[in-house]
């Protein structure tokens, strides 16, 4: 069965020559990287036409989809520092991270905003892969996350939704975060059990501190349709082992 790897590089590599060297290291490891892996992409912005191009006439194509991390709340020009829908269906981008907890929380992007981004992303044709997932898991972590799910998806037809990739990306195991540590699978299956009937169509993703070690146990959950790789996907070796994960 095919499984979504979706690589969130964040904000790295730092320089151009690192990135394109991560690509360079997928093309050469083509051979070794199962079908059953779905890779997308998704470079900051600064990259995402250069990527493109490498992705389009190398022989990633067609075995990488671009995605991008984030678009704008609006298509009209007044948007200093934005990129706009429009923008990024135009470059070829196919997916877009939306709601992701590091804008959430650390820029304070609102559930209305996230949901607005949702519904400019599948106007444009664009594949929203969405996050999900409390900040704390204490004994309100149920409430919260349905809460979340009611207003992240807020207005949109069933059939909207289901084309969304919704992913459980609980807050704290984000490896970025002081003492983040990956959910367990158990848990990760119970909180997938909140978050399944209220979206019954979409697919249901896993991110949070996903490495080497533990790509296999979260992609082979039949609960799950992928995972969602931030600090793992730039570290080229470790990120070739994940997409072995998906049949090992
Ligand atoms: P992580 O990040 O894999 O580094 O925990 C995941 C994400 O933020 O999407």
């Amino acid at each position: 069965m095919k499984k979504y790897i979706i690589a969130n590089w964040k904000a790295l590599p730092e320089s151009w020559a690192e990135a394109e060297s991560i690509l360079d290291f997928l093309s050469e490891h083509l051979a070794e990287i199962p079908d059953e892996a779905s890779m997308v992409v998704c470079p900051p912005f600064v990259y995402l036409e250069e990527v493109s191009k490498i992705l389009q006439a190398s022989g990633l194509a067609g075995r990488v989809v671009l995605g991008a991390q984030d678009l704008a709340v609006g298509d009209e020009p007044g948007q200093t520092g934005e990129v706009t829908g429009a923008q990024l269906a135009n470059l070829g981008v196919r997916y877009v991270i939306i709601g992701h907890s590091e804008r959430r929380w650390k820029i304070g992007e609102p559930d209305h905003v996230v949901n607005q981004k949702l519904e400019l992303a599948l106007e444009h044709g664009l594949t929203p892969i969405v996050c999900i997932g409390e900040k704390v898991h204490d004994e309100h972590f149920e409430q919260f996350l349905k809460d979340q799910v009611a207003t992240t998806f807020a207005g949109l037809s069933a059939d909207d939704i289901a084309k969304c990739l919704i992913t459980y990306e609980p807050v704290w195991a984000i490896s970025t975060n002081p003492d983040a540590k990956p959910d367990s699978p158990d848990e990760t299956r119970k909180a997938l059990a909140i978050i399944q009937p209220l979206v019954p169509n979409s697919a249901l993703l896993y991110g949070g501190s996903v490495n080497k070690s533990n790509a296999h146990e979260f992609l082979s959950m039949p609960e799950t349709t992928g995972v969602l790789v931030g600090g793992a996907s730039v570290r080229k070796e470790e990120f070739l082992e994940i997409l072995k994960a998906v049949v090992q």
